[in-house]
């Protein structure tokens, strides 16, 4: 997880050389699919709040090319957000799409009106109307398109220059452009996966604006080492391994770039799955030959957390050791200036609120914030410009291994947030053979990569029993797997019976101390992924 940083400078010109398209966002609950279509199709995007984008912004940013998002404002409110005028006479290509679309038309001389009861929300199917648009090659081969609507208001008359080029029976102008000047502006989402061809659209949109597709991970990884030795220049720079993919990649990158001024801690609080510290240790000592500090320090950790139950409090605990731990070590490795971490993109984005107000904390996640304040250190953020699976392919630019890079998450508090109630060295080890049982009952069956995360949880109850003859007095496990896009949100996996019932069997025979396994199908909301 990311640090806490101060707000962001206006925009930092030098982040890319790539050609560059501006999200404006408007708050829509799907802004970011839009980036994660554009970067598939190795387009350079950003998403920014509209409260920020301003004329000197987008002077600054230099756009290629503009898609406005959508969001859950009306434009018919007086105070409802709008990209600033000069957006229009920069000269290149804007696509506005729901909210965008209708921004886009009140302020090019348009009319929009407020919905009244003839909202459109799920799926719609839209049909031409008008002639030949560039935007829409590709499109309405089948007569018709399925798209993906979400909206009250509506446009009701079009701006000067604009023609309608697509309709659905509640929104007339669900497809409307000014071809002359590059405008377009699309009623539905054509970023979802419901638009089924959406991304033929959004590909249509930025061969208009001239993008040639220079995003990829090849030259990603040779700037990303650039970019880290102009940072750096003679410092030093530590880098905390948790064993993820994440903190993996921004290691191997950065010693590429700085080689030994590299040094990387990996602290055992054990707290860690069965093989976990082993792996880590032997991937980055013998396969990479990178400095590495393997700092076991679970008697302090799991001391600090005897009688602990409460899972705030566990958590606060292991963040705080991890700090103090994490330093000690630090200094040891010699003094360093920098410390590497895996901030990515998601981590980065600000997203936009118009509820005001902070957030509830949900659970205080755990990560070395904090640190940079103490021992004064700057951080190296190799990978905050990229989605998780763009590391997965700069993992794979970079030889990783497929076991490392595909492997799920797995979070700073590792097994005590998985551990429900007290932890006891029992109670892990327990656990801990649990859950190498399910990965494998999964590894198995072909199916750990379609699951975004997949763990056992030992339930602080007992259940009776009969295994043989006798009574047994055992543990529950419960199994959670979970198929999610960030894990923001997610849907429990559906499992067969037939793999749930031979893995409690594996689990209960192969598993001293469990005599009944449960499966969880909640998903996310309401549930949260881990138990605490
Ligand atoms: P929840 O349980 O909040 O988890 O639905 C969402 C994702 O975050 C991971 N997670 C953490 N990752 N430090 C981390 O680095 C944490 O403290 C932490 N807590 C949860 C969780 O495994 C899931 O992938």
């Amino acid at each position: 997880m990311p640090l806490a940083r101060p707000a962001p400078a206006p925009y930092a010109a030098a982040m890319t050389q790539h050609q560059r398209l501006l999200i404006i966002d408007f708050g829509s609950q799907v802004t970011q699919l839009i980036a994660r279509r554009l970067r598939e199709l190795h387009v350079y995007c950003e998403i920014h709040p509209c409260q920020k984008v301003t004329a000197g912004f987008l002077a600054d940013f230099a756009p290629r090319a503009v898609i406005l998002s959508g969001g859950p404002a009306s434009v018919t409110e007086p105070d409802a957000p709008r990209p600033p005028r000069e957006l229009f006479t920069l000269g290149v290509p804007v696509l506005g799409i729901c909210y965008g679309q209708q921004v886009m038309m009140q302020m090019l001389g348009g009319r929009v009106e407020r919905g009244t009861g003839t909202a459109e929300f799920g799926r719609a199917f839209v049909e031409p109307a008008g002639g030949d648009l560039d935007l829409l090659e590709g499109w309405f081969t089948e007569g018709r398109e399925q798209v993906w609507m979400s909206h009250g208001d509506h446009v009701s008359a079009l701006a000067p220059g604009f023609s309608v080029f697509g309709t659905s029976p509640n929104a007339p102008f669900a497809i409307t452009a000014d071809p002359a000047r590059h405008f377009y502006a699309v009623q539905f989402h054509p970023e979802v996966h419901h638009t089924p061809k959406g991304t033929r659209l959004l590909e249509n949109f930025v061969r208009i604006a001239g993008f040639t597709g220079d995003w990829t991970m090849a030259s990603y990884r040779d700037e990303a080492i650039a970019k880290i030795r102009a940072q750096v220049g003679e410092g030093r720079v530590i880098c905390g391994l948790s064993g993820g993919v994440d903190s993996s990649v921004a290691a191997v990158l950065s010693h590429e770039a700085i080689g030994e001024r590299l040094a990387c801690v990996f602290v055992d609080h054990g707290l860690l799955r069965q093989g976990e510290a082993e792996e880590v240790v032997s991937m980055f000592r013998d396969h990479y030959n990178i400095p590495l500090i393997h700092a076991d320090e679970s008697e302090l950790f799991l001391g600090a957390l005897e009688g602990v139950s409460d899972p705030e409090e566990k958590r606060k605990t292991i963040g705080r050791l991890f700090i103090d731990v994490f330093q000690k070590h630090a200094a040891e490795a010699g003094g360093a200036e920098f410390l590497a971490q895996g901030t990515l993109y998601p981590d980065v984005i600000e997203s936009v609120s118009f509820s005001g107000g902070p957030s509830v904390t949900i659970k205080s996640h755990h990560n070395v914030g904090g640190l940079p304040e103490k021992m004064g250190l700057k951080l190296v953020e190799p990978l905050r410009e990229l989605f998780k699976d763009e590391v997965r392919a700069l993992g794979r630019e970079l030889g990783l291994p497929q076991s490392f890079i595909g492997r799920h998450p797995f979070p700073g508090p590792g097994l005590a947030i998985r551990c429900p109630g007290e932890i006891t060295r029992e109670k892990l080890d327990i656990l801990r053979r649990a859950d190498a049982v399910y990965i494998d009952q999964i590894r198995r069956h072909g199916l750990y990569d379609e699951i975004w995360q997949a763990f056992a949880v030992l339930l602080p109850v007992r259940s009776v029993g009969v295994m043989g003859d006798g009574r047994t007095y055992d543990h529950v496990c419960a199994l959670r797997a979970v198929t999610s896009v960030d894990g923001m949100t997610a849907d429990y996996y559906p499992f067969s019976h037939e793999f749930l019932s031979e893995t409690a069997t594996r689990i209960i025979n192969e598993v001293a101390g469990i005599n009944r396994v449960v499966y969880d199908c909640t998903s996310k909301p309401p549930g949260t992924i881990e138990w605490e």
